[in-house]
């Protein structure tokens, strides 16, 4: 699959979310919404209303991640609404398959999370039941953290296992993704970039994805994962 960028609007102005979607709206995949709960992680965003009300207004699909303690009660939820994609996070979900087949069945995309200490080989079993693996860059919870690099072996080994199952599951990195970065998750295996500060600190933040995709096409052109 051709890389997707999935614009965080984290770092957007939550006072004029609507238009500020609208500025990634040209180049962008998807609109990438963190949901945080002061609970999973120590921040507070936004939730099922506001998310309602961004499906309405926006021309790309939302890519909900859900970081927050009670996945297995609110995931069908966002998939229910209208998402087109909805992570959760295996550090907190109590039920995964059950919650990964009801977004299924609600029409979403499933994703499932891991926070960057969270080993993925465990996991493995689960792919057929995934749609997308997200792959925390940083420590979830704020935007414009530096990229932990140490997390890249871990990128490489998730394309691994991806591709010994040959399934369809995309593999997104979240957290620190810049013009400095990506050119390393996209070598390592990655094909959906989370980009948040980047995108929105830049004065054109859909210039800037135009910027991160080329980079982003570059680096798997040349990489061994993509042959
Ligand atoms: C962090 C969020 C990320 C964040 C990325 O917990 O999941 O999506 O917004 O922001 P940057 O790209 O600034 O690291
Ligand atoms: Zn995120």
């Amino acid at each position: 699959m051709a890389p997707q960028i999935s614009p965080s609007i984290l770092s957007a102005d939550f006072a004029n979310l609507g238009a500020d979607v609208e500025r990634i709206a040209d180049a962008a995949d998807w609109v990438h919404v963190d949901v945080m709960d002061n609970h999973f992680v120590p921040n507070l965003t936004l939730g099922l209303p506001i998310v309602q009300a961004l499906l309405k207004t926006s021309r790309l699909p939302l890519d909900c991640h859900l970081m927050i303690e009670d996945p297995d009660r609110w995931a069908p939820q966002y998939a229910e609404a209208g998402a087109g994609s909805v992570t959760i996070h295996a550090e907190a979900a109590k039920a995964p398959i059950r919650t990964l087949r009801a977004i299924r069945a609600a029409g979403a995309r499933a994703g499932l999370g891991v926070n960057p200490a969270t080993p993925v080989d465990g996991f493995e079993d689960l792919l057929g039941e995934i749609d997308m693996l997200l792959l925390m860059t940083v420590e979830p919870g704020f935007g414009g953290q530096s990229f932990l690099d140490v997390v890249l072996p871990k990128v490489r080994r998730a394309r691994e296992l991806i591709k010994g199952r040959d399934l369809p599951v995309w593999l997104q990195v979240d957290g620190g993704v810049s013009a400095e970065t990506i050119e390393r998750c996209a070598e390592a295996g990655a094909d959906v970039f989370v980009a948040g500060s980047a995108v929105y600190n830049a004065s054109d933040p859909d210039e800037a994805v135009r910027r991160l995709r080329a980079q982003a096409e570059a680096a798997t052109a040349k990489a061994d994962w993509a042959r």
